[in-house]
């Protein structure tokens, strides 16, 4: 998708109630924001029989002004616009949140309408309502809530992503606009470019996502956004003993790959941070094979490294001034004769070595090797995201990403750029005494805990890679994919983190001196 061929304009003052200050801009619809008490009331809304037709669909309760709620009226020539698209919002209390699903609503709506032009008037008082994290906030949240309202799986994304180019007028109160809206607006248009982004990634299916295929798509990235690109292909990650990657896609006709990508957006510093996402491109489980309904989630097993691309991409177009270097080990995860085994002992990249319990915990083993070629690269934090567990599930539901950290002034960065991008991460524990979990008589570390706290253990796993580096994981086993429609996320790939990454790192860029 290319923000470039949006146009976005401001006007100002007279935003009432007639259609003679908008004859200037044609545009097919006009968002109107209605909150549930506004409904109920008498004031003029936007045109009198408008607003008559609106009330009565109320009365009727087919209208309730709830945030994502829309209803779209022909303008049957009241109004220069063809259409009337009333939205739900919530104006007390108002949340960033909120404002984001109702920008949600109108991009559901849009993309029903198949419209390319909106005369867009926002609700009055939005300066002060939008004070709980700032303008910039407030106005990247409507640009992603339309965007990520209109996106719609496509499973052929390497033919091109669908590309919405919108010309949008927004209307203000004269006291609430800010140049600031419009900056943050096209911030947020990047951010949910880069959020769609990694979605397709992930709802690749896996034969058109092999680990091969994933490389690939790093070098174009690489190559449409300016990033430095480096592969390991089976060969050289066995010269370089990356044996957690290799143990792990060995039983699959499809060879797995190590990718590296690297932006350098402060070329004056030494310091980079490390990303890395789990790209199991497709988890069957291996020879401890998972059984039965719902397999096909699995090929969003490499929604980690998906976000971690989409905050590659999204920090390049942006160009933020921070130093990353991006980790994916990509693997399939099948059973065959060259399949690694339950018993097996194998040497990570690090030295460490893993007594392999269960072949369906993979994603830590990749992960270690993850981490490793991380620091190797230069890495002084890492962040890793991956669908590590179901466990994940049985304590936070698909709601909340859970979060795992060895150094706090670290996490409590990344939770407050989730509350700023309003999604839900919360910190699980990890007490030395779950270490004990993971201890093996045969090998630095076992796979597998046990029955409980599996979260946990799988984190902690990962942890034990990170060399005293400042490290948090991410495991968005419940939020990756979605099994119906949820406001702004859509059945399929959510592409949950891309904008908690990006609001970390754009913090980052803009604290540096
Ligand atoms: N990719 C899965 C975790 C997962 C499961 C993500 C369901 C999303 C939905 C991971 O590789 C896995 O299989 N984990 C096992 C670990 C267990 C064998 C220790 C799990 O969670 O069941
Ligand atoms: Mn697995
Ligand atoms: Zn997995």
């Amino acid at each position: 998708m290319q923000w470039t061929g949006w146009q976005v304009q401001c006007t100002t003052g007279n935003t009432g109630s007639d259609a003679d200050n908008t004859a200037a801009f044609s545009a097919e619809v006009i968002v109107v924001f209605v909150d549930p008490a506004t409904l109920k009331g008498e004031n003029r809304l936007l045109h009198p029989a408008l607003d008559d037709a609106l009330r009565d669909l109320s009365r009727r309760g087919a209208f309730g002004a709830k945030p994502g709620e829309t209803t779209v009226l022909p303008t049957m020539g009241l109004l220069p616009a063809k259409y009337a698209l009333f939205t739900g919002y919530e104006a007390a209390p108002w949340t960033t949140k909120s404002f984001r699903i109702a920008a949600g609503g109108i991009g559901r709506a849009l993309a029903r309408l198949n419209v390319s032009s909106l005369q867009w008037r926002m609700p009055p008082g939005l300066a002060g309502m939008a004070s709980e994290h700032g303008v910039r906030v407030a106005a990247a949240a409507a640009a992603e809530g339309l965007l990520l309202g209109m996106y719609t799986r496509n499973t052929s994304a390497s033919e091109g992503r669908a590309v919405p180019k919108l010309a949008v007028r927004f209307e203000f109160d004269a006291e609430d606009f800010s140049e600031e809206w419009v900056e943050g607006f096209l911030v947020g248009i990047q951010t949910a470019d880069a959020v769609c982004y990694a979605r397709e990634l992930t709802n690749l299916p896996g034969n058109r996502l092999t680990p091969a295929v994933f490389a690939e798509e790093a070098q174009s990235l690489a190559v449409q956004v300016g990033l430095e690109c480096r592969i390991y292909d089976e060969k050289e990650a066995a010269v370089a003993g990356m044996g957690g990657l290799l143990a792990v896609g060995m039983g699959s006709a499809n060879a797995p790959r190590m990718i590296v990508l690297r932006y350098r957006g402060r070329p004056e510093s030494d310091d980079w941070t490390g990303l890395i996402g789990k790209g199991v491109t497709f988890d069957a489980g291996g020879i401890n094979l998972k059984n039965g309904m719902g397999l096909e989630e699995f090929i969003s097993d490499m929604g980690g490294a998906a976000a971690v691309f989409g905050a590659m991409r999204g920090m390049a177009e942006r160009k933020l001034r921070v130093n990353v270097v991006a980790v994916v080990p990509a693997a399939e995860n099948m059973p065959s004769g060259s399949a690694f085994k339950p018993g097996d002992v194998i040497k990570t990249f690090s030295g460490q070595t893993v007594e392999v319990l269960n072949t369906d915990a993979e994603g830590r083993i990749v992960l270690a090797d993850g981490l490793t070629t991380a620091i190797r690269e230069g890495a002084r934090r890492l962040v890793d995201v991956a669908t590590l567990t179901g466990a994940v599930m049985h304590a936070l539901g698909d709601v909340t990403t859970g979060a795992i950290t060895n150094d706090e002034p670290l996490l409590q960065q990344i939770l407050q750029a989730s509350q700023r991008s309003s999604e839900y991460v919360w910190p699980l524990p990890a007490h030395p005494e779950y270490k004990r979990m993971l201890r093996s008589d045969v090998a630095d570390l076992k796979n597998h805990g046990g029955a409980w706290g599996g979260a946990i253990a799988g984190g902690l796993f990962i942890g034990a890679f990170a060399e005293e580096l400042p490290w948090v994981h991410l495991d968005i086993g419940g939020t990756a994919w979605m099994w119906a429609d949820r406001d702004l996320e859509p059945k399929g790939a959510t592409g949950v983190m891309v904008r908690t990454l990006l609001e970390w790192l754009e913090r980052e860029s803009a604290t540096v001196e």
